[in-house]
């Protein structure tokens, strides 16, 4: 089996080979291709790819390339990792937006359209040339943000599903404070990405007993704490919300502690550097430990669940991921995308049925596919008056005169990245 890695030379990377390293009974990786465009931080990432292979006998090799035709050759599933612009990008996203009094953040309100404006031209190329390459591959999304990159990629009729890793974080947190193992949890989780909430936790499977309420009985302090959100809330709420909510549910708390603060993009700027320097030393053969300090933490493990899965080869029968509606929340249009359970194979994957869902949150999403649409409108048709509508239709901007402002901003900022502006 070949995967490919597009935006191999992440830091984040070692994670992901760490997973392939360690579930190689569900995965059975005989090359892995890491593609970057970025020759220094491939050949560090590589190496120590390679060495953390080679510490658990894994049988695979490492290639590494800058060639996209070359690296999706013959490729299984290719993984989409990229972020356009770097953390220079996303420290701009993550700033702007405050001078309106929004929240500034990578994936959700204005910055997050930026991200999106910038992404889905670039990802929906790469995707044009694997397909050109290699026409059965799975195309596997990690790329922010997910939601609007994967409606991209279907509406372009690529073989695509969407990847978080929110689903199998609290999978974990829960089953350890259930005291059982994280297969044995199955979350109720619905919503579209990064605007998540699970409305049940059940044990065993899709038909298992909901111990949601005795969770949040027993444990509903740790897990407000963990979100950062009030216990009150969640009590009221009955479901626990993912960390994400926390922008919309505590906006104006939020906005104020971004303002004195570094951002997180400086933050993680600093790690990376870190992380490089670790990764230069020919002595380290393992994932470090600061790479836990990032929010990606597991996500190698949806990765691995997902490819084999896709591949016909294992994986968890249901998974939360990203991928068409088509009727399952019927108050969404069917082309939205949407992050749900879905019965995952080598057919792709396709949406357990889910219970009806709280206006309260239906409502949100409702506001949010919207938005959706109309970023990816903007994205790929540009304009100013398209990115002003979209930001108008999103729940955390709304007001005629900041969507004026911050439509001007967010064009000013990502000229160089937008072939229209
Ligand atoms: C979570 C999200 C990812 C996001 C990451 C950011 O894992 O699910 O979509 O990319 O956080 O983490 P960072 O360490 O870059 O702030
Ligand atoms: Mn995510």
């Amino acid at each position: 089996m070949k995967l490919t890695v597009v935006g191999g030379g992440s830091t984040y990377t070692p994670e992901l080979v760490d997973g392939f390293a360690r579930l190689r009974d569900t995965l059975p990786v005989e090359e892995l291709v890491l593609m970057d465009p970025a020759q220094g931080r491939l050949d560090l990432v590589g190496g120590l790819a390679r060495r953390i292979l080679a510490r658990q006998d894994h049988p695979g090799r490492v290639t590494t390339t800058s060639d996209l035709d070359e690296a999706v050759d013959g490729a299984d599933a290719v993984l989409l990792q990229l972020r356009v612009g770097g953390q220079a990008a996303r420290e701009q996203d993550e700033t702007w937006p405050l001078e309106c009094g929004c929240v500034g953040q990578e994936t959700t309100g204005a910055g997050g359209l930026a991200k999106a404006l910038r992404t889905v031209p670039v990802v929906l190329d790469i995707a044009d040339r694997v397909r050109r390459t290699n026409p059965g591959a799975w195309i596997i999304d990690f790329t922010n943000p997910v939601g609007i990159v994967t409606r991209a990629l279907l509406q372009a009729g690529h073989k695509a599903v969407g990847l978080c890793n929110v689903a199998i974080g609290l999978q974990r947190t829960f089953a350890a404070l259930l005291n059982v193992t994280p297969p044995d949890v199955h979350l109720d989780h619905v919503g579209l990405n990064h605007l998540t909430w699970e409305t049940a936790v059940r044990l065993g499977g899709p038909e298992g007993e909901d111990v949601l309420p005795k969770l949040l009985g027993e444990h509903g302090d740790t897990i407000a704490a963990d979100l950062r959100l009030p216990r009150p809330l969640l009590d009221t709420l009955g479901v626990v919300p993912s960390y994400y909510l926390r922008y919309y549910y505590a906006h104006d708390e939020v906005v104020r502690e971004l303002r004195t603060k570094p951002s997180r993009a400086a933050e993680v700027a600093a790690m990376e550097s870190t992380l490089l320097a670790m990764y230069a030393d020919p002595a380290l053969d393992e994932k470090p430990e600061l790479l836990a300090r990032r929010g990606g933490a597991f996500y190698s493990e949806a990765a691995v669940d997902l490819a084999a899965a896709l591949l016909g080869g294992g994986g968890s029968p249901y998974q939360v991921v990203n991928t068409y509606n088509r009727g399952t929340l019927p108050f969404l249009p069917d082309d939205a995308v949407i992050e749900v359970q879905a019965a995952v194979g080598s057919k792709g994957a396709s949406p357990l049925p889910v219970h009806p869902v709280d206006p309260l949150f239906a409502g949100l999403m409702a506001n949010v596919t919207a938005y959706e649409d109309l970023a990816l409108q903007a994205a790929l048709h540009g304009g100013r008056d398209r990115v002003f509508r979209a930001l108008l239709s999103h729940p955390l901007v709304g007001q005629y005169a900041y969507a004026e402002t911050l439509t001007d901003r967010l064009i000013a900022h990502n000229r160089e990245h937008l072939a229209w502006a």
